[in-house]
């Protein structure tokens, strides 16, 4: 992946958010330690970032697409309201069994709840609504599992998506990786909808690897 941002500035903006608390730093370590895809976790700066929303919110159910080992879920669970759950989605055994211990190892087993297979199943199966949704799984179905999400959301919910960036993928003339283009080019549409879809309104900030806010217009 490309930088977007200056390394330098990364640095600083993750030593400037407060420090994860030690069971994430654990997780942070067996992560790198045991997934050659490391770099997938929100890490620090946007684990901080996701806490902030889910407090900021008072969310009390959140629907996470993509787990991975548990950090960003674990991030969330510290900004839940008191009885608040998370919800959160994976295919990958492997991946579901990891984040599954080390959200026992952790103060929010009772909090979280893994949803083990192809998420847009697992979505079709859950009522909502859903005060914050999480959005960071396999690029291609970012369209596919906003349009599953939206008519759960709360009326003052918000919907975040990782990597809306992308590495710079998204920009016409940056898809460097030939690999990556076809979730580049699928980003791309999705942004393009995004920004003149009449029943949301959204930011793409430029936080890590690009983090887009949305929200519902409720019909007057
Ligand atoms: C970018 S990682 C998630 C990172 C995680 N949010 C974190 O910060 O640690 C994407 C995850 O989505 C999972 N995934 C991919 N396709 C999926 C699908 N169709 N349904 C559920 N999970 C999926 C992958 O197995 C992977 O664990």
């Amino acid at each position: 992946m490309v930088d977007l941002i200056h390394p330098d500035v990364v640095s600083y903006a993750e030593e400037h958010s407060t420090p994860p608390p030690e069971y994430l730093v654990a997780v942070d370590a067996a992560t790198r330690r045991d997934f050659p895809a490391w770099g997938m976790m929100v890490g620090r700066q946007e684990g901080r970032f996701l806490e902030l929303l889910v407090f900021a919110l008072g969310a009390k159910t959140v629907l996470e697409i993509g787990t991975f080992t548990g950090y960003s879920a674990l991030s969330m669970a510290a900004g839940l309201a008191p009885g608040g759950r998370i919800f959160t989605c994976e295919v990958n055994p492997h991946h579901a069994a990891t984040a599954r211990k080390n959200i026992d190892d952790s103060p929010f087993a009772d909090r979280i709840e893994i949803l083990e297979g192809p998420a847009l199943e697992t979505i079709a199966k859950l009522p909502g609504p859903f005060d914050l949704v999480f959005i960071d799984a396999d690029k291609v179905t970012y369209d596919a599992y906003f349009e599953a999400v939206l008519p759960k959301l709360a009326p003052r919910g918000l919907i975040v998506c990782d990597n809306t960036l992308f590495g710079g993928s998204v920009l016409p003339g940056w898809d460097l990786d030939a690999e990556r283009r076809e979730s580049g080019e699928a980003l791309a549409r999705f942004n393009d909808k995004l920004c003149s879809d009449p029943r949301v309104v959204c930011a793409l900030t430029t936080i890590r690897d690009g983090v887009t806010l949305i929200r519902k217009v409720e019909p007057s």
